[in-house]
């Protein structure tokens, strides 16, 4: 059965079923077809979502209500709390407007072989998450976006080459969405996009330092989010690659720590807030040092970049509690990261030596009594002195679940109070002054 009060949709949608031999029944509105129901007995009722009379969330509920007709709801991209709101009242499918002939087939398959249930998949692995905040609209939008109703359930509201306008993502935002979805294997061609706009977006100079990093930090939540979901590999790596070059040029233009600190906290991750925020500051460190190579800061940003990659394998619980109220065996599990991102990053050969060594090296600490390894002073790689002092301040300047982001001064202070034996004594004064 399809109910649509617009009779050109409702023809096109009858020849197209009707090609593929099915039987289809008309109704110009939710009223009429509730009438036509008990009579008709359909098999999937298709319905429009706004409409005179009796509207298709109305006529889902009563549908649902008195038997379990399969229903597929057609929506526009406006309508997203209903569609919520539908998909809670039990909608089997949707379709969004504009639709292909392909997305209806489909759609119709699913359900006539789903008549025998089985336990829905959980699609949250094939996924990856755009921040809204940061998503970029633009014309012919290269990938497929998606929302996201249910781990089992993602809506497709935008094709590939559809024109995706600021309005209509700013309408999402009102209704509550935070973030948007790509297909996991789309969104590395994302990930490659917004790095092209990224190189445009750092030599621009009409817009201003702020919205440079901002843009810059969405890019590398982008590329993390990759790395994360689709595995830490030769593209993945030189997407991380393009992304420290442009960061390190784009520092060149400020020494402020304070100005990076919002974007930094506005991260929709956390953890790849925090691996930023160490590559970043690293970086300012090294420059405050009085180090002037391009080559070593882009080896800094790099292997603050990845510098807790090992952490992907470890359970996110343990990863979200505060360190000192982790028990003996989270501990434990905690403490292989430096080890699982060495394992990691070696099987790449396009990452250096010396990053893998910087990475590997990241927790050990001056007195000797670091980990992984418990070297003394003398053998960690001088860099990795400077990432651990940038991964001590992060800890506690950004927001995570384990810390609500104290002023950089104070952070600064306590750590030359507590750790001045543990940290690099000139990297943590270099800190210092850059927080004045
Ligand atoms: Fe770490």
């Amino acid at each position: 059965m399809v109910v649509d009060d617009n009779p050109q949709m409702r023809m096109a949608l009858k020849q197209i079923l009707e090609a593929e031999k099915h039987q289809v029944v008309e109704a110009e509105n939710g009223k009429i077809a509730r009438e036509l129901i008990p009579l008709e007995s359909p098999d999937i009722i298709i319905s429009d979502f706004q409409m005179p009379f009796l509207d298709g969330l109305e006529l889902l509920r009563w549908v649902k209500m008195n038997q379990k007709t399969p229903f597929i709801l057609i929506t526009a991209f406006g309508h997203i709390i209903e569609t919520q709101q539908a998909f809670k009242d039990g909608a089997d499918d949707f379709l969004t407007k504009p639709f292909k002939k392909a997305d209806i087939l489909a759609a119709i398959q699913k359900i006539l072989s789903a008549q025998t249930p089985e336990t829905p998949k959980n699609l949250d692995q094939e996924f990856c998450r755009i921040p809204i905040d940061d998503f970029i609209s633009n014309d012919g939008i290269r990938i497929g976006i998606h929302i996201r109703l249910s781990p089992e359930k993602y809506l497709r509201v935008a094709h590939q080459g559809d024109d995706i306008q600021a309005e209509r993502v700013d309408h999402y935002k009102s209704k509550g969405v935070d973030y948007l979805y790509a297909k996991k294997d789309e969104f590395a061609l994302l990930v490659g996009f917004n790095i092209k706009l990224a190189k445009m977006v750092k030599s621009s100079t009409a817009l201003d330092f702020e919205k440079k990093t901002n843009f810059l930090r969405y890019t590398t939540e982008t590329v993390m989010e990759n790395m994360m979901v689709n595995g830490v590999h030769k593209t993945s790596f030189n997407h991380a690659k393009e992304c420290m070059k442009t960061y390190v040029s784009l520092l060149s233009e400020s020494e402020s720590i304070f100005q990076i600190m919002s974007a930094l906290n506005s991260h929709g991750n956390w953890l790849y807030g925090h691996s930023l925020g160490v590559s970043v500051y690293s970086i300012m460190i090294g420059k405050k040092l009085g180090w002037t190579s391009t080559v070593t800061f882009f080896k800094l940003g790099m292997a603050g970049l990845f510098h807790d990659i090992g952490s992907k394998e470890i359970d996110l619980r343990i990863l979200e509690k505060d360190r000192l109220l982790m028990n003996n065996e989270e501990r434990t599990t905690y403490e292989t990261h430096p080890y699982r991102g060495k394992e990691i990053l070696e099987r790449l050969p396009e990452v250096s030596g010396e990053v893998v060594q910087i990475v590997y090296d990241h927790h050990e600490n001056c007195t000797g009594q670091g980990y992984p390894r418990h070297i003394s002073k003398d053998k960690i790689h001088p860099l990795s002195k400077v990432i651990a002092v940038a991964d001590h301040f992060c800890y506690q300047a950004l927001k995570s679940p384990y810390s609500t982001g104290a002023q950089p001064r104070e952070i600064v202070d306590k750590m030359i109070q507590i750790y001045s034996q543990e940290l690099d004594g000139p990297a943590l004064h270099a800190l210092g002054a850059l927080c004045m």
